[in-house]
């Protein structure tokens, strides 16, 4: 078994002020942008690595108020607002999580680019939002 740190998620309030800073600044290069409509956040990646499957940086800004990134900001601030952790069986490893009682917030989902995902619960984690990634050469098979 192995867990590979996949991306930062920042919730910022301004995804070109962000960018502003992590690209022109420091130097980084937003590699994807998309806006998914089903949790209201706009994203932008940066892969923060040499490495291709190395860790990255998603900057989530809030597509509306009803956004979960923008209650989050409402009521911590903008910030780290989760870290995903890639894993080899999303499956297997939600099973594992709920049998030891950890709260898993959803069934495992398809992200945009097929890769599977779900979301752990703060409380079960130290404090910190956590989300699973199933890495892509062991999707399953629909
Ligand atoms: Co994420």
């Amino acid at each position: 078994m192995s867990i590979e740190i996949d991306h930062l998620g920042i919730a910022v309030t301004s995804l070109e002020g962000a960018m502003a800073f992590y690209e022109a600044q420091l130097g980084l290069s937003v590699t994807h942008r998309e806006t998914v409509e089903g949790e209201r956040v706009r994203v932008a990646m940066l892969p923060a690595s040499d490495t291709p499957d190395g860790p990255r940086l998603e900057l989530l800004e809030a597509t509306g108020p009803d956004s979960t990134v923008a209650r989050f900001i409402e009521k911590r601030g903008p910030g780290l607002h989760h870290l995903a952790l890639r894993v080899d069986d999303l499956v297997q490893t939600v099973e594992r999580l709920r049998a030891q009682g950890s709260q898993v917030l959803h069934e495992p989902q398809r992200g945009a680019d097929g890769h599977l995902y779900v979301f752990v619960h703060p409380s079960s984690t130290g404090g910190m939002l956590l989300e699973l990634i199933q890495k892509e050469e062991n999707k399953i098979a629909e």
